[in-house]
């Protein structure tokens, strides 16, 4: 028997070395690697879930188990989600829990809801919570969250005890501020805030922008105390000895951001093999989840798959969806990565996980530079080849007869792709198997024996926002505090009940932020929330709206709204406003600088007013309360875009009946 054994070995190596392939060993016996936290998606940062909430079951419920369930999709091992600011974090603003100080809500928005839809699917999920801006009083009118760590620290750590109080939601960990300078007092200050709340259990993650922080660690022993977890933003795939040297564990906190096609699938396979092989980061978590906010704001579908038609009830699992699966229905958090994992000879590279109960997970890449490219960081050109390469499983793993084989391919010259597809099982002989890799492919090799390409029947067909849109606001116990398909870009617009009034407008949509927030991106200096569809031209838009402050406060209602996201400020189209003190304008830009007609409205503070806007070609009209107040103002750019509501100044106002019709 043994005599056979060796024969066949060295027929083995001499037909391998025959045909020209290069030689990986996959071996426990000399140690095991870094623990691998698991991969994940990232909503918000900002309002990139906005749609989602408002598709009809059974699409919904689809989509999450798309994203969340085990062994079904991505089967996503962590949610991060983003702390609410009231500010413009990237394709919108999402709510915080204390619009100004005193106040206290736990329902708004939609990532509780999504934290809990996770967590229903997948228990073990790990929740991660950060701030992108915060509201105005956080800083007392300083403009930094660090002026008052103080503050800063218990209105975060109050998040947290609101997500357990009122939702049983645990958070694992919680970050600093998106992208920005760190502060070290602020972390260790955010630590001790933890811990006297009785949640020393929830980690930091710092500082969600570059290395740096492992730097300030490395010469502050209470810093280095304070942080968890290092996580940086589009590493790139690689990281800097001072961060090895720390030995805490290293995150893409926010990686991927990059259009959902088949190159977007090909970059999310190179760098979540690569993270670990070229930077020894243990987690990936991409911008974003899903995308599903309008495809025309910033970054349009750059989530994992998309769902951006609520309307319709249409979404597309993309293939970055199948790409996740490869490496997520296969390997646990906790599992361990060996340290016997690389690059391949002819370009690509492969990584192995072991639960350390002798199973084995093998995930191959041979992404090439043209088919793999992510938004940023530029990638180093490199090439990769077809090419044989013969593992040889050795420790626990050497007794192997059979790995299932998990298989993707993009073929970019004939506009195909296979997809997550199961191939007949990889015999091991003696401990050797051959594959024959092409370029732009994925594999999993596995003794797991689970795994699924989830699936259900396809969802109804695209179709565009419809023509003809209305919303009373009539919602007794709305499940959500924003109403459907408005996505705020600046302020915050939630459903407002106001059982006092005994008129007809009880229920109405309110903008609530009275205080330019602590920034993250540009915010305008006036509040809008847009809907529709950006290709519209020729619209109508009527609504009634309630200016609430005397004297300075204004409301305006628009089309043709061209921008959104981090470009607001400038955001172009025709805009009608009106104002406390008895006069409207027209202009033809958010910033109210490019009048195209003024005059006198006798609109007021405190009544409510009916505004009408008409676009037709280059030619915009209005009314007021049912009369023409104004016409023939010309409008030449832009030609399209979406409809809008929205306050002069960061003030309270109110709107209702809000309808658009377009051509
Ligand atoms: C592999 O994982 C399965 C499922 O968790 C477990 O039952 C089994 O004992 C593990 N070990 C091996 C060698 O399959
Ligand atoms: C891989 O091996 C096969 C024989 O099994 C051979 O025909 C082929 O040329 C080899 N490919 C490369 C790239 O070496
Ligand atoms: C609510 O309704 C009452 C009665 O009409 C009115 O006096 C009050 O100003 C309203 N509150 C708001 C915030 O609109
Ligand atoms: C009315 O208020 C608006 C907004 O504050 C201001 O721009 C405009 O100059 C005011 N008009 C008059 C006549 O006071």
């Amino acid at each position: 028997m043994a005599s056979y054994y060796f024969v066949t070995l060295a027929f083995l190596f001499v037909w391998i070395c025959t045909i020209g392939a290069e030689f990986y060993v996959v071996d426990d016996q000399i140690g095991l690697g870094r623990r691998f936290d698991g991969i994940g998606g990232l909503s918000g940062g900002g309002a990139t879930t906005r749609l989602l909430v408002n598709y009809e079951e059974p699409y919904r419920n689809q989509i999450l188990d798309y994203l969340f369930k085990p062994d079904f999709g991505a089967s996503l091992q962590i949610l991060k989600v983003e702390i609410g600011g009231d500010a413009q974090t990237t394709d919108g603003t999402e709510p915080s829990h204390m619009h100004y100080e005193g106040d206290e809500n736990y329902f708004r928005g939609y990532e509780w809801w999504l934290m809990k839809e996770a967590k229903k699917r997948n228990p073990d999920i790990t929740l991660i919570g950060l701030p992108w801006a915060f509201p105005h009083w956080v800083g007392k009118g300083q403009g930094s969250p660090y002026h008052f760590p103080d503050v800063t620290a218990s209105y975060v750590v109050s998040w947290i005890i609101g997500a357990k109080q009122y939702h049983d939601l645990d958070i694992d960990y919680v970050g600093i501020w998106n992208e920005k300078t760190f502060n070290a007092d602020y972390i260790k200050i955010l630590r001790s805030t933890l811990d006297k709340a009785g949640l020393p259990d929830v980690g930091i993650i710092a500082a969600d922008g570059n290395w740096d922080i492992s730097v300030a660690m490395e010469m502050d022993p209470h810093l280095y105390g304070a942080v968890d977890i290092i996580g940086v933003h589009y590493p790139g795939t690689k990281t800097i000895p001072e961060a090895l040297r720390t030995k805490k564990k290293l995150w893409s906190s926010e990686d991927y951001s990059t259009f959902n096609n088949d190159v977007g699938a090909g970059c999310w396979a190179r760098i979540l093999n690569q993270n670990y092989v070229n930077g020894r980061m243990t987690s990936t978590i991409s911008w974003n989840l899903v995308a599903s906010y309008y495809e025309d704001l910033s970054f349009g579908r750059d989530g994992l798959m998309t769902a951006e038609e609520p309307w319709s009830g249409n979404y597309v699992v993309e293939s970055p969806i199948w790409i996740t699966a490869h490496t997520t229905q296969f390997a646990k958090p906790g599992w361990r990565y060996l340290q016997t994992i690389g690059n391949l000879a002819h370009g690509g590279s492969y990584v192995a996980l072991t639960d350390g109960r002798g199973n084995l997970t093998v995930v191959i890449e041979t992404m090439t530079h043209d088919h793999s490219q992510c938004v940023r960081p530029p990638l180093p050109p490199y090439s990769v080849s077809p090419q044989n390469a013969t593992f040889n499983l050795k420790g626990s793993f050497a007794t192997a007869t059979e790995l299932q084989l998990w298989y993707s391919k993009f073929d970019f010259k004939n506009s195909k792709h296979t997809l997550f597809k199961k191939l007949q099982p990889v015999k091991a002989l003696g401990g050797f198997f051959t594959l024959s890799l092409g370029v732009d492919e994925v594999y999993t090799l596995t003794t797991i024996t689970t795994g699924q390409k989830g699936h259900y029947t396809d969802p109804p067909n695209s179709s565009p926002f419809p023509k003809k849109y209305f919303d009373d606001f009539n919602v007794r116990n709305p499940s959500f505090d924003e109403a459907p398909f408005f996505a705020d870009q600046t302020g915050v617009f939630q459903y407002f009940p106001n059982l006092t009034d005994p008129g007809p407008h009880v229920f109405t949509l309110r903008q609530v932020v009275t205080e330019r927030p602590i920034a993250w991106a540009n915010d305008a200096d006036q509040t809008i929330s847009i809907i529709g569809d950006h290709s519209w031209g020729d619209v109508t838009v009527t609504c009634d709206v309630l200016i609430e402050t005397v004297n300075t406060g204004g409301v305006f209602i628009a089309a043709r709204v061209d921008k959104g996201g981090e470009s607001v400020r400038e955001a172009m189209g025709v805009f009608f406003w009106v104002f406390a003190n008895g006069t409207y304008r027209v202009t033809n830009d958010i910033g109210g600088k490019m009048v195209r007609a003024e005059g006198l409205s006798g609109t007021k503070a405190g009544k409510w007013h009916t505004l009408t806007l008409t676009v037709k070609g280059q030619f915009a009209h209005g009314m007021l309360n049912g009369y023409l107040l104004w016409k023939d103002a010309v409008i030449l750019n832009p030609r399209n875009g979406w409809a809008a509501i929205g306050t002069y100044s960061f003030e309270y106002a109110q709107f209702d009946n809000f309808q658009v019709v377009a051509d």
